[in-house]
């Protein structure tokens, strides 16, 4: 009960933050009693009068606000305002009782459908295919992921957007040094399965030999103009690389597929267009002969504007200019509703730019959502971006290689008695899992350390631990001969901590609300470690098979088989498997 009431509280204490009642930096420490007495209701607070002094005015003044501002919840029953400023709150154990029971029942776990489903276009992980893909890739490909899945389960019509980078003058290089290969007699198949060595290979060449350089410049010219010989070359590249990003998709159990690769390139033939709807909009400037956007918002240093170049003096296009056609490729032919990118935070400036524009030409409405959602950089221990020992860009492949090794190590200390086959498959699962919460756990738009010690642990908020309390519960069902059935039937919550978990599992639609909304999926994750602890206490106060009461075990069945319910559930919307045993 009284974590319940916690959640409702943090949230309120959020909004008085956020419209300045309180200062943003405090952390108040307040208490949730259980009234002695039952006409003060089953729980207090004395939240009001800490909070009084900072926000400069009385308790009891204070107290009605946060009343006003308590999340509303049909489980509580009334708030009333006591004494000097205490809050009382009087709760309605049937009203949790019964939803608990219809969760069950439901597939949907009670989550409702969105009331408003809107056709949402999300752009993630988008690497450049010149080069394999690197630990920065990492946070797009599974924060977009997660969003993407929990916005299709409220119910949206999600369009996935792989945004490669297939188009530029890397190509040219690697064009000819794949020609230079081939004439050589080696297959480029062979070669590029190491692009990472072929590009640093092909780069090495472009700067020692003028000849090469000269005939990589004139393959992006071919390119460019369309030449077939050309485009043959490097669709078989792309195919290459391609293959590459699909492992990783797959190994990292990422939705992505070959079909919601939409390139660079695909916008190629309309970004002529696009400047001439710009020119049309009277929004071109030429200046030191390219043409630009110049917006009064967005200035540079010494209040010098700032311009968007949308095409070079030399005719070439630009990084904003394919993503102002691809804006309106969405808004036209996808008719997104809301289009949401999940790309670094250093390319906020970009994106400011660039929705500006696009609103300003018309290529979106205002009806049109255009979100950023940004995120940090990726950090090592020594406080630097992530790199390997050797101060290369650290290899996604590489990177989960060795996470599942080191969460193998870890399984088969903990079960030497199973068989190797089962302890590699776990060894997979738990080290996956560990790098994508490791990542997903954390505060969106901030840097975090990358520490495998950490991620791979039981201890503290990590997956190991989540996936572990998953397989407790599961296993109450097996040792109890239950699985894949539902149950029906009442629940009973006579116990505290019985209340607790039921208030947190009613919880789960609200979160996924959040998530949906500004792509906050460490609130879903804050969740399941939340309600992995309660659950813990459960079961441990509260025995389930052993407990003689036949309507009281029924009832304990049920909390927990929701449990493990909405645990997977979660943990499938973050894209991370659950094991049966571990
Ligand atoms: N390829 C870009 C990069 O690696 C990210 C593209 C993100 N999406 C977009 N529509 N700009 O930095």
């Amino acid at each position: 009960m009284k974590a319940f009431l916690q959640t409702l509280l943090d949230q309120t204490i959020d909004l008085l933050k956020q419209d300045g009642t309180i200062p943003a930096d405090l952390q108040p420490r307040f208490q949730i009693d259980h009234p002695k007495d039952k006409a003060h209701g089953d729980l207090a607070t004395n939240l009001a009068m800490v909070l009084a002094k900072p926000a400069r005015t009385s308790p009891r003044l204070l107290a009605e606000n946060i009343i006003a501002r308590l999340p509303k919840s049909a489980l509580i029953r009334k708030a009333e305002i006591a004494g000097p400023g205490f809050i009382n709150v009087f709760l309605d154990p049937l009203w949790l009782a019964i939803q608990v029971e219809r969760s069950l029942a439901d597939p949907r776990l009670g989550v409702p459908l969105a009331e408003s489903p809107q056709r949402v276009v999300v752009d993630y992980s988008s690497p450049n295919l010149a080069k394999e893909m690197h630990v920065g890739h990492l946070r797009s490909t599974i924060i977009g992921d997660a969003m993407a899945r929990t916005l299709s389960f409220l119910g949206h019509q999600v369009v996935r957007q792989n945004h490669v980078g297939d188009w530029g003058t890397q190509f040219g290089m690697l064009l000819a040094h794949m020609e230079e290969v081939r004439q050589g007699g080696k297959s480029p198949k062979m070669q590029l399965s190491d692009l990472e060595g072929f590009y640093r290979q092909a780069k090495e060449r472009f700067d020692s030999s003028e000849p090469f350089a000269d005939r990589a410049r004139q393959l992006v010219v071919e390119l460019q103009s369309g030449d077939s010989y050309c485009r043959k070359l490097w669709q078989e590249f792309l195919e290459i690389s391609l293959s590459h990003c699909q492992q990783v998709y797959d190994r990292l159990n990422v939705l992505l597929e070959r079909d919601d690769v939409v390139g660079e390139s695909f916008y190629n033939d309309e970004l002529p267009q696009v400047v001439a709807d710009l020119e049309e909009a009277g929004l071109l400037t030429v200046d030191q002969e390219a043409k630009c956007v110049f917006l009064d918002e967005f200035k540079g240093q010494d209040d010098a504007p700032l311009p968007m170049i949308v095409q070079k003096k030399d005719g070439g296009y630009l990084y904003a200019t394919t993503d102002l056609a691809a804006i309106r490729y969405r808004k036209r032919v996808l008719n997104a509703e809301r289009i949401l990118y999940f790309v670094d935070v250093r390319q906020s400036l970009h994106f400011q730019q660039l929705f500006a524009v696009a609103r300003k030409a018309g290529f979106a409405t205002e009806a049109t959502s255009l979100e950023h959602m940004g995120f940090g950089t990726v950090m090592g221990d020594d406080g630097k971006p992530f790199k390997t020992r050797s101060g290369g860009t650290v290899k996604l492949a590489d990177l989960l290689d060795e996470a599942e090794q080191r969460a193998g190590q870890l399984v088969r200390a903990k079960n030497p008695e199973l068989p190797e086959e089962e302890l590699a498959k776990i060894g997979r699962v738990v080290g996956i899992a560990s790098v994508k919460y490791a990542d997903l756990s954390k505060n969106r738009s901030s840097d975090y350390l990358f520490s495998f010690d950490h991620m791979i642990s039981f201890e503290g908020d990590t997956a190991p631990y989540l996936l572990y309390a998953y397989t407790r519960v599961a296993s109450i069902f097996r040792k109890g001969g239950l699985d894949n059935q539902v149950l029906t039937g009442n629940v009973l919550l006579n116990e505290e901590v019985e209340f607790d978990l039921a208030g947190k599992l009613v919880q789960f639609g609200e979160v996924l609300g959040r998530v949906a909304e500004r792509g906050y999926r460490d609130y879903l994750c804050g969740y399941l470690y939340d309600l992995s602890g309660i659950f813990s206490s459960f079961y441990k106060n509260c025995p389930v098979l052993t407990c003689e009461d036949p309507a009281i075990r029924h009832s304990r069945l049920m909390l927990s088989q929701l449990t493990a319910k909405v645990l997977h559930q979660g943990l499938d919307l973050l894209g991370i498997e659950t094991l049966e045993r571990m």
